[in-house]
């Protein structure tokens, strides 16, 4: 048993429910409170005037007075097993090179599936373990991870072991793993989308259902990328195995994804840097969550997610990282937070719900991650003296995580 003396605690929610319109601003906080951890978990809290010390002996105290306590960061979307950075495609973007030119000298997504297919399992695990490492002490507690970056199926099962590899090594931070073959058409198969897809559905997904790699099934459905059809056919090929869809949708242009994650009752559609008006009322009116992006939209310098549209239709938004070496080389959630509050005008109650509760609905944790509440995982942040939670996107440049409690115990 831990007791935790706190500043002020905040993320306490009543309902275990998706957020949704006023629901999503509201965040509930406890000045002075205390936070009772037994085994990992939240066992209680309140007001500290309420808790009669006497009864807890034998209870380890944690003096985090000064600080505000948090749910730590769900982080629904990212792609962190990956062979190699591409900050040479960065550099020579800032120089005006096109995208043709770039993919010709190493960059895109089948450049690095090229990277990929000749490092061992354990060189991947290695550079993913740290990159969560990294991010953990950043706050975040639960991640998706995809596959996506092999492309046959010797390498996208090697990426999926490495996820699994995680996930016990890990064992304290939920790891969902996502199965995102369907990322781009290898160059063999630019002529022969058939062929590709006969490969995801007839040789990699009995290998992955073979060895339970994969919770999520992800396709890129995009031009240029996967099809509305070829999407609904590698998702149903994908449910015979019992994988729900969560998939990259509305990011370059709006081709109908929105409306066929709809009805392949999506737990989420990710991306959405391009909606129509239309898009958003499918969204409003399903049980999908959405997704955004923000720090893909500012890597990449396009128009960001209409956050507010979003929320003020009634859709369930969440916010993650995207984390990999193309589009997001970066997996810090306080600055996913913080760009949602700048650049798409969330209230900072809002941008905090939509990367905890929500999110955790988005990758189907809810029920151990999201929220202060009884029963839940003790992973929290700890921030240094802040007068209040607007403050963490307000001062985005400041590092304001002083600790990270995981399952109880401090990283
Ligand atoms: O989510 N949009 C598709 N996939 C990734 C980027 C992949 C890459 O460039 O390596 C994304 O942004
Ligand atoms: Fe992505």
């Amino acid at each position: 048993q831990l007791i935790i003396n706190i500043g002020c605690l905040a993320g306490i929610q009543q309902n275990n429910t998706i957020l949704r319109g006023a629901a999503l601003a509201t965040i509930q906080t406890i000045t002075n409170a205390f936070l009772l951890v037994e085994n990992g978990c939240i066992k209680q809290f309140g007001s500290m005037i309420e808790i009669e010390l006497q009864q807890y002996t034998s209870a380890e105290i944690v003096d985090a007075n000064g600080a505000t306590i948090l749910p730590a960061w769900c982080d629904s979307h990212t792609h962190l097993v990956f062979a190699a950075s591409r900050e040479e495609e960065f550099v020579d973007k800032l120089k005006g090179k096109t995208y043709a030119e770039i993919a010709a000298k190493g960059g895109g997504i089948l450049n690095s599936a090229a990277k990929l297919q000749n490092v061992s399992e354990n060189e991947l695990y290695e550079k993913a373990a740290m990159r969560l490492s990294e991010l953990i002490k950043l706050g975040t507690g639960a991640v998706e991870i995809k596959s996506g970056y092999g492309l046959t199926v010797a390498a996208e099962l090697k990426m999926l072991r490495v996820i699994k590899r995680l996930k016990e090594t890990f064992a304290q931070i939920p790891v969902k793993a996502t199965f995102l073959g369907a990322h781009a058409f290898p160059a063999e198969f630019k002529n022969d989308h058939e062929g590709y897809i006969d490969l995801i559905i007839n040789e990699m997904l009995p290998g992955i259902a073979k060895e339970n790699l994969a919770d999520y099934i992800d396709v890129f459905c995009e031009q240029g990328f996967f099809s509305v059809d070829e999407m609904i056919r590698v998702c149903n090929a994908g449910a015979d195995y019992g994988l729900k869809p969560k998939l990259h949708v509305n990011q370059l242009n709006s081709i109908g994804g929105i409306q066929a994650a709809v009805e392949l009752k999506a737990v989420s559609v990710d991306h959405l840097e391009t909606m129509t008006d239309n898009d958003v009322q499918v969204l409003a009116n399903s049980n999908t969550i959405g997704t955004l992006l923000p720090t893909a939209a500012f890597f990449l310098r396009m128009q960001y997610q209409p956050a507010r549209q979003l929320i003020d239709s009634g859709c369930a938004i969440a916010l993650a990282s995207d984390f990999n070496p193309g589009s997001s080389p970066s997996g810090n959630m306080n600055f996913v937070v913080a760009l949602s509050c700048i650049q798409m005008k969330m209230l900072p109650a809002e941008a905090i719900n939509a990367a905890t509760q929500n999110a955790a609905f988005a990758m189907e944790v809810q029920n151990e991650m999201g929220s202060i509440t009884a029963g839940k995982k003790a992973n929290l942040i700890f921030t240094k003296p802040i007068t209040s939670i607007d403050y963490l996107p307000y001062a985005f440049g400041s590092d304001l995580i002083d600790r990270v409690m995981i399952a109880g115990s401090f990283v």
